[in-house]
């Protein structure tokens, strides 16, 4: 039995199909039973509840050969850090209690670093808790996905453009979400990995985001300029989109990251971390995306 947390999000969802494609028993954890009972079809089994419930994540965990765990993200958590803190320890208390021997973890590029990230900090800290257990750990640094540009659709729809604090001239590594759940797919089914270890995933390849805004012009047939919003401009919006005040400051600081090349594949890239999915493949859902159709699949 392999379990998946986090279900029913991006990666989640991802490697729940992979996984039912390769025959695997999995079962599937998410808050709500609904998207958990379609995703499924009755292919596995589903347990419906709350990560940070401890008592019912060790249940849910019982009973598995190996585990992928995350961090569900909340937003508009009074702290972002503290969110992540309170998160990773039920998941460590679960996984240690239910006596999972093998558990890939989704962390992230720059959980190297225990400072100046902002969100990332919070994997810093899980990859170090998560490195307190007897189980067999393998921490996926994925970079940043390509999916997080979707959160451009209402701007390009009012202003048509795209924008963040993010430099638009800095060369970023960025991953598709799908190529993410493929090799911990690969790597849950195969358990190839012992001790701690780090599996970092840079996608294709390095793009800046004006290059990105480029490519999403050429698909829709309309110009749309990457624009770089000053931090005062980027706050405000951030905080518009529902996030908190303190992870809005966590997203400007990674944001800074970023532009002071701390978060960065720059020396790490090998074909083991280089996945298939260009920018030109995955930006075709913004057609979709602006057609109100479906979601960052
Ligand atoms: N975005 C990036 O560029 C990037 C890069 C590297 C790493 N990461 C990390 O990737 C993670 C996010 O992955 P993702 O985008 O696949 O997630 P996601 O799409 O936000 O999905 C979250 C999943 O967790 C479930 N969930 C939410 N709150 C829950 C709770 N309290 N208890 C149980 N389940 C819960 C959701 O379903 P329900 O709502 O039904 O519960 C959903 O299935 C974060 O830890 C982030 O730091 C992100």
């Amino acid at each position: 039995m392999i379990t998946v947390l986090g279900a029913t999000g991006n990666v989640g969802s991802k490697l729940v199909h992979q996984l039912l494609a390769r025959g695997q028993p999995i079962r599937a954890i998410a808050r709500h039973s609904g998207g958990l009972h379609s995703l499924i079809a009755g292919k596995g089994e589903f347990r419906a509840g709350d990560i940070s419930n401890t008592e019912f994540l060790t249940q849910a965990l019982t009973g598995s050969e190996a585990a992928f765990v995350m961090i569900p993200p909340d937003y508009a958590a009074h702290s972002l850090l503290d969110h992540y803190r309170k998160m990773s320890k039920s998941i460590a208390s679960a996984v240690r209690r239910a006596g999972v021997p093998k558990v890939v973890s989704l962390s992230s590029l720059g959980a190297e670093h225990p400072s100046g990230t902002g969100p990332i900090k919070g994997l810093h800290e899980h990859e170090q808790i998560l490195n307190t257990l007897d189980a067999d750990v393998l921490h996926l640094r994925a970079t940043y996905f390509m999916e997080n540009l979707l959160m451009n659709v209402p701007l390009i729809q009012s202003q048509a453009i795209m924008g963040s604090a993010i430099r638009g001239d800095m060369p970023i590594p960025m991953i598709a979400t799908r190529d993410i759940a493929k090799t911990a797919a690969d790597r849950l089914v195969v358990q190839d990995f012992k001790g701690k270890t780090v599996h970092y995933l840079l996608g294709q390849r390095d793009l800046t985001l004006r290059e990105a805004a480029r490519i999403v012009s050429r698909i829709l047939a309309v110009e749309i300029p990457y624009v770089e919003f000053d931090v005062i401009s980027a706050r405000r919006g951030l905080i518009q989109m529902g996030l908190s005040p303190d992870a809005a400051e966590q997203f400007l600081e990674m944001a800074d990251a970023f532009n002071q090349g701390l978060i960065t594949g720059k020396g790490l890239r090998n074909p083991s971390n280089t996945t298939p999915t260009s920018f030109e493949e995955f930006a075709e859902i913004f057609k979709l995306a602006l057609a109100g159709v479906g979601s960052a699949a």
